[in-house]
């Protein structure tokens, strides 16, 4: 088919990225107006075009030498004509030729060309058969592995037998870069081009393998992970079923995750409830072990890790919502106060560790409450009355069944934030026995230096409770072991004097009161006088629980009244008092007393505040016997030998019958008999009250007193004078004789009853006989009969501190 042509001038197509091989029929799409005028100028000739690939297919106008020099000659068979100027030809490669030189004609290139002759090379001709063979066998491998070349192809490429065109079909099948085609057009030896072709085919295989293998690897991949997305899919949809994960198709322990990162615990928290989820999800979800261990997670995540209030810090805001709330109780107020002043200074985020004491119902409790309110905190209250077990404060190791926190965090979850005001009321009242003394778990929570890790037994991690604001609240201070009692400030609130009661009775009780019953103020009226009234003979207390009980007794019968139709509002006067709160409990105590022998008031300090005690001695012919009565403790008992001693060593002077204690017996009584009373603090009452039924000298019913007694006749100091004073000023009782070493203890007693008070300081029991008995001796007179003095409360007690 070669033609032998040489030199000869044909119109010629740079070919952008792809060439023409002879003996190939292909169809192309020319733009370019320059190409279009030299398929014109071909088509107005023979119809044979030169066909030259451009180095570059990113050069629009290429010049001459842009061109590669060798080319194909081919035949046009086609022109088609498409829109957008576009023509599309379908030629065919006729002949190799190599360009000599390219002509700018009008419009177009014109390419002087030779023709190269088909050259068999110098292959022995079964050496080129068997390379034919090997290209045709390895061009079959190309085909099937590229799948990219039609099969058809392939067919007609093995009919062939004549190698020229058998190299020249496949290169152009060949799926490589233009560049690697022009460079096996250029070969023209055919053996030569057969061998470059094989080492492509070689090349080209190996690459297609490799492919090959790496899309399989690849899809075996992905195959992998889609059946796992799908498994996984099927798991979830089961779950969804079966109820084991929500709505949102989050399974439990996803859930749990998700919880953990908005809980935002510190590491160590964070840490152990990770490992605690992770065990979760190892276990069958309904073990009785799964179900211990959700329980622990749920109790990490729903605690106050670092949920905090933010405190009101306006003093003037604070102050006036704490009085809102409570009349008196300055030195809580201020401490209060204070504590809210540093708190905007130093930004110091620690709570104060407060210990309210004093006698019930001085609003210990309702103080620590409205606390809260006036610093804008969560409030809680956790009573220890009667908690003896540590693990009540502490919690139980988780190994037991049903364990779960103590207390403490048990609050820390319900009030939802980590710095709440905490009152921790009765702790005076903690028991301890074999089960462990919970005082001691207490220590680290109430010790500011240690309760920012405070562990319990249940978490096992440290939780930070020295924000908190805890307030604990007893009746007395000595039974709160000394430890804990030293890590807290003590603020004692020792009972209110008449006037204070009346204030609180009418700015606070009151009010409250008409609200609790539904009265609007028109509807109910009572006086000043009748106040005072309920205070002086319908209590006699040290705080004011009975007198808001009085109060309201009164609005409900009103309200009764009121009801019914009886009258339309109310005027509670002295003289209708009775009326409503039945016939007075109380005679006011100074009325009828009168200076009697053998029978001496002394001044007690109980858990429900000051006390005032009535101590009677008889004295009867016997044989020297001595007998206590009215429940009394073991030092109490002490302390009236020690009184009898002494009397007995000053018999002389007091003109007593030195033998009395083999000729008199002697009865020694303390009222309410039922009640026990302990303590020393009686010492002087007594031995008053036995020289008094010794000599017939009767004694001052004015007078009352205080102090411990020593045989030698000291006086020595005792505990509560604040409330012991408080309690002979409520009895009218003003002459008081204090043993001189708690002088001190006056400065304590509010000034307004301390001018009414006449307070002698004594140290020796001498001072006190001359005192408290009249100089003069009666006639003996049959044993008093006395009513009791001292109110109905239980477990009166004397206390006796050497402390105060
Ligand atoms: N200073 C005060 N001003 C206004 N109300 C008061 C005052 N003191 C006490 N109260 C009221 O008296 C009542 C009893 O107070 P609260 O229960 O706080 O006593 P408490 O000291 O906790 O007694 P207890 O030791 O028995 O627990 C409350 O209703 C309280 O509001
Ligand atoms: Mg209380």
């Amino acid at each position: 088919m070669a033609e032998k042509v040489s030199s000869q001038m044909f119109p010629l197509l740079p070919l952008r990225g792809t060439l023409v091989f002879p003996y190939m029929v292909t169809p192309l799409e020319v733009g370019r107006p320059r190409s279009i005028e030299a398929i014109e100028q071909a088509v107005v000739g023979d119809g044979r075009i030169v066909l030259a690939a451009q180095h570059h297919v990113q050069t629009e106008e290429p010049q001459p030498e842009d061109i590669y020099t060798v080319g194909t000659l081919c035949e046009i068979k086609q022109i088609l004509k498409v829109p957008e100027g576009q023509v599309r030809i379908l030629v065919e490669g006729l002949s190799r030729v190599t360009l000599e030189h390219i002509d700018d004609a009008n419009g177009y290139y014109e390419a002087f060309v030779t023709v190269v002759p088909e050259i068999d090379g110098e292959m022995h001709s079964l050496e080129l058969e068997a390379l034919v063979r090997s290209v045709q066998e390895e061009f079959g491998k190309y085909v099937r592995l590229g799948k990219k070349i039609p099969a058809e192809v392939l067919m007609s490429v093995t009919s062939i037998e004549d190698p020229h065109r058998l190299a020249d079909t496949i290169a152009s099948q060949l799926l490589i870069s233009f560049q690697e085609k022009q460079k096996l057009l250029e070969i023209f030896p055919v053996d030569k081009r057969l061998e470059a072709i094989l080492g492509l085919l070689f090349r080209e295989g190996e690459i297609l393998g490799l492919e090959k293998s790496i899309q399989q690897r690849v899809r075996k991949q992905m195959e992998k992970a889609q059946r796992e997305y799908y498994l996984r899919e099927q798991i979830k949809a089961i779950q969804v079923e079966l109820g084991e994960r929500d709505e949102k198709g989050k399974t439990e322990i996803e859930e749990l995750k998700d919880r953990l990162q908005e809980a935002r615990l510190p590491k160590e928290a964070k840490a152990k409830v990770l490992h605690e989820i992770h065990r979760l999800e190892r276990m069958p979800p309904m073990s009785a072990e799964a179900t211990v261990v959700r329980n622990y997670i749920d109790w990490m995540l729903s605690l106050p890790w670092s949920k905090r209030t933010r405190d009101r810090l306006d003093l003037n805001v604070a102050e006036e919502m704490l009085n809102e709330d409570h009349c008196g109780l300055d030195q809580v107020k201020e401490r209060i106060l204070e504590f809210l002043a540093v708190r905007q200074l130093t930004k110091n985020s620690k709570g104060p560790i407060l210990c309210l004491v004093g006698p019930p119902g001085v609003g210990k409790t309702s103080l620590a409450q409205s606390v809260g309110r006036a610093l804008n905190r969560n409030f809680a209250r956790l009573s220890l009355g009667g908690v003896r077990d540590e693990a009540e404060i502490r919690g139980h190791r988780r190994t037991y069944i049903g364990s779960m926190p103590g207390r403490i965090i048990q609050t820390m979850r319900t009030v939802g934030s980590r710095n709440p005001v905490i009152v921790l009321d009765e702790i005076d009242k903690l028991a301890s026995d074999f089960r462990g003394d919970p005082a001691s778990a207490l220590l680290e929570v109430l010790d500011p230096e240690q309760n920012s890790s405070f562990v319990d037994h249940y978490l096992e991690v440290p939780f930070d409770l020295s924000e908190v604001f805890f307030i604990t609240t007893a009746n007395v201070l000595h039974t709160i072991p000394p430890p804990l009692r030293d890590r807290m400030e003590v603020i004692s609130i020792p009972g209110y004097t008449e006037y204070e009661k009346f204030e609180i009775a009418k700015r606070h009780l009151w009010p409250k009161q008409l609200e609790a019953n539904g009265l609007k103020p028109e509807q109910i009226q009572i006086s000043d006088n009748t106040i005072y009234k309920v205070i002086n003979e319908y209590t006699k207390e040290a705080g004011v629980r009975t007198l808001e009980r009085r109060l309201g007794t009164i609005c409900r019968k009103v309200a009764t009244e009121i009801v019914k139709g009886q009258t339309t509002s109310a005027r509670i006067t002295v003289s209708n008092l009775h009326k409503y709160l039945g016939v007075r409990r109380y005679i006011p105590t100074a009325a009828d007393r009168e200076d009697k022998v053998g029978v001496a008031t002394g001044l007690a300090y109980t858990q429900v505040g000051g006390e005032i005690l009535t101590i009677e001695v008889t004295v009867v012919e016997g044989k020297g016997k001595l007998t206590l009565t009215g429940k009394l403790g073991d030092v109490m008992r002490e302390s009236a030998q020690a009184a009898l001693s002494y009397v007995r060593s000053r018999a002389a002077e007091l003109g007593i019958d030195p033998k009395f204690h083999e000729t008199k017996d002697i009865h020694m009584h303390i009222p309410e008999g039922a009640v026990p009373k302990d303590g020393p603090s009686a010492g002087i009452t007594i031995a008053t009250a036995l020289a008094s039924a010794l000599t017939n000298r009767p004694v001052r019913h004015d007078v009352s007193m205080t102090g411990e007694i020593t045989l030698r006749g000291r006086v020595l100091p005792v505990g509560g004078i604040k409330e012991k004073l408080l309690a002979a000023h409520r009895a009218g009782i003003a002459r008081v004789l204090l043993p001189a070493e708690n002088e001190k203890d006056l400065e304590e007693v509010p000034a307004n009853i301390l001018s009414k008070m006449r307070i002698t300081l004594v140290d020796h029991m001498d001072q006190v006989l001359a005192h408290a008995l009249h100089l003069e001796a009666v006639a003996p007179e049959t044993p008093a009969f006395m009513l009791p003095e001292t109110p109905p409360v239980g477990s009166e007690q004397w206390m006796g501190e050497h402390e105060a």
